[in-house]
């Protein structure tokens, strides 16, 4: 949640930092700014909206942004509404010191108070300035000492990255809590909240832990621990292929995504499914596997989407595996007061492994003793680290803020963990054999519903002016129809809800007429004919269906308006399948309603505060 870079290097900072913010403006846009330095003054330019409002009004105002050091930042607003005064960098009142920050400062009200009657003097609204304008006060002469004078006063979340005119070529950071990481080029060195706005410039990367300080200079960087002693830190070498983080000919990040799912699939299984024995193995969890021969309960805490994956973990652990599982909200389970014992696992599932809930809900069971577990896309990120122990999607980096092919690789992920513990329990060699074969199946039935792009466009054609829509399906696929509701209405701001079928009865069919349409997952599985009777009782009172169904099952048209076709699979798996044509029918439905599809409104990736 919001973008920072900084750059300090040989060369001119701003056509970095622009680039930066581009590769970073998935993770806020509601306003966006530079500061660049040119040894003497610090100039800034600020504008409301995405990148390409800054890129015009950079243009625009024809400032001399010629420097080599520079900060930039593209917001996602928490503290006032996005305006230019809102807009980071922010600064003191003598205008010299320039910081941005990402993350929220929960005691800024008063600090800002307490800076108030000192005689400073704010322009925005954000918790953001009170920093600026703290670590002012503390200057003497020297910006470090500033600031970890500061950030003893600080309570809350944050990346930092700041600057002083009377220190032209330092840029220091600091992170608590929110992603901060430094990578070191050919004589430049450049520090981002995400590896993507680093990785065209260099793969050398070091990732900040919480309280550390980084001090850049043109000389090179130091590192501080939180008792500002110089530490040393190793160097890691990150590897994303850099065309993962292009386009790639496709319009939108979102479809480019929902197409390489055949791949991710077979990237996030590659090397793990062993055929002969019906067994799966994932060394991430070599180091507890015997710990978790004990475990006879899971909580799953996750949000979004990534919880709706967990829904799907829940039914798949519970008959395979004979674990009991509770799937939580991670930001409800944080404040709750979870009943843990010693053989309790919580798992976290996070593709950014940065979000600040799921984060918190990983602290709150690591301080009550127990197994902490992750199914993290995102490598060395911030949960990732946090873990005792976990599993790497492999999915590669997800930029469309709508998650997709995140969501079909934590759930084939759970699939894997499922075969993992069922076989250290009482999963046969033939159960497990049979569902890692289907397993490896998966990415051509992928491919056979991808090819229905077309028909699915045209099904989006006929709804896409509906003011509501109704996601329903069962059992495996009831999570399902969360998560088609929660694509839709991110994605095309079209009010949807999601329900298990059999729920419809107790209240929602109500709401059913001929203007408001359901889509139904209701594949041949073992609540087929329960399904059916649902959608009869929708048919009854003159709502439109769609229905996603098995191939093959022709009665199914005499009851639905439209109908797309999936393979058949086993019932666990049906899901990685079912979904790709709700999120190919919630792209198109965005598409069409001429919807920022890949960066919708009031959203942001990576949701870093709470
Ligand atoms: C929806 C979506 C969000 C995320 C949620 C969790 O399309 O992307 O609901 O799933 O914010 O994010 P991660 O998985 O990064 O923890």
């Amino acid at each position: 949640m919001c973008g920072i870079i900084g750059y300090i290097g040989q060369n001119k900072a701003l056509p970095v930092l622009l680039d930066g913010l581009r590769r970073l403006e998935y993770r806020g846009y509601d306003s966006a700014g530079v500061a660049v330095c040119d040894g003497q003054e610090i100039i800034t330019v600020k504008a409301v909206g995405k990148i390409v409002e800054l890129d015009k009004k950079i243009s625009l105002e024809n400032k001399s942004l010629q420097g080599n050091v520079g900060i930039a930042h593209t917001r996602w607003a928490t503290h006032g509404k996005p305006s230019l005064e809102n807009a980071h960098p922010h600064c003191g009142c003598k205008q010299e010191i320039w910081l941005a920050h990402n993350g929220i400062i929960e005691n800024y009200a008063e600090l800002k108070k307490l800076l108030e009657k000192k005689g400073h003097k704010f322009l925005s609204e954000t918790d953001t300035e009170v920093i600026a304008h703290l670590i002012e006060e503390n200057y003497k002469d020297d910006l470090k000492i500033a600031l970890q004078k500061s950030l003893k006063l600080l309570k809350g979340a944050y990346g930092i990255v700041v600057m002083h005119a009377k220190e032209p070529d330092t840029i220091l950071a600091v992170k608590k809590g929110s992603p901060l990481l430094v990578g070191l080029g050919d004589k430049e060195t450049i520090i981002a909240s995400d590896v993507s706005a680093i990785i065209r410039y260099t793969d050398k990367i070091v990732y900040l832990e919480d309280n550390e300080i980084v001090k850049v200079n043109k000389a090179g960087f130091k590192i501080f621990n939180s008792d500002y002693e110089e530490i040393s830190k190793e160097i890691k070498k990150v590897e994303i292929d850099k065309n993962e983080i292009e386009k790639s000919g496709f319009p939108h990040f979102m479809l480019k995504e929902i197409f390489e799912q055949p791949k991710t699939i077979t990237d996030s299984v590659r090397g793990r499914l062993v055929l002969s024995e019906g067994k799966v193995k994932l060394g991430g969890l070599e180091s507890v596997q015997e710990k978790l021969r004990e475990i006879n309960r899971i909580i799953i805490v996750g949000c979004g989407t990534a919880y709706n994956a967990g829904l799907v973990g829940e039914y798949m652990l519970e008959e395979y595996a004979n674990i009991p599982v509770e799937v939580e909200y991670a930001s409800e389970f944080r404040y709750r007061k979870p009943i843990l014992d010693k053989n309790t696992a919580v798992l976290a599932i996070s593709q950014s492994g940065e979000t600040a809930d799921t984060l918190a809900a990983i602290k709150e069971a690591k301080e009550k003793g127990v197994l902490t577990l992750g199914i993290i896309n995102s490598v060395g990120s911030t949960i990732a680290r946090e873990v005792d122990a976990g599993i790497y999607n492999h999915a590669g980096p997800e930029i469309s803020v709508a998650s997709t092919k995140a969501f079909t690789s934590q759930v084939i992920i759970l699939a894997l963990l499922t075969v993992f513990l069922g076989r250290q329990r009482q999963m046969s060699f033939i159960t497990g054999k049979r569902i890692v074969e289907e397993i490896e199946n998966l990415p051509n039935k992928i491919n056979k519903i991808l090819k229905q792009e077309k028909d699915i466009k045209k099904i989006a054609k006929k709804y896409y002016k509906s003011k509501n829509f109704a996601f329903l399906g069962r059992k495996y696929n009831e999570p399902l129809a969360f998560e088609g509701a929660l694509k839709l209405k991110e994605l095309s701001y079209i009010h949807a809800e999601g329900f298990p079928s059999g729920e419809m009865k107790h209240g929602p069919i109500a709401m059913i007429d001929k203007n408001f349409p359901s889509l139904f997952i209701c594949p041949q599985d073992s609540v087929y004919e329960k399904n059916i009777s649902n959608i009869e009782e929708i048919k009854s009172r003159s709502g439109k269906v769609i229905t996603t169904a098995t191939v093959g099952d022709e009665n199914i048209k005499n009851i639905s308006d439209q109908v797309i076709y999936i393979p058949k699979s086993l019932e666990m798996l049906t899901p990685i399948l079912a979904v790709i044509p709700l999120q190919l029918f919630s792209y198109y439905m965005a598409v069409l309603n001429n919807r920022d599809v890949d960066k919708p409104r009031n959203l942001a990736k990576s949701v870093t505060v709470e």
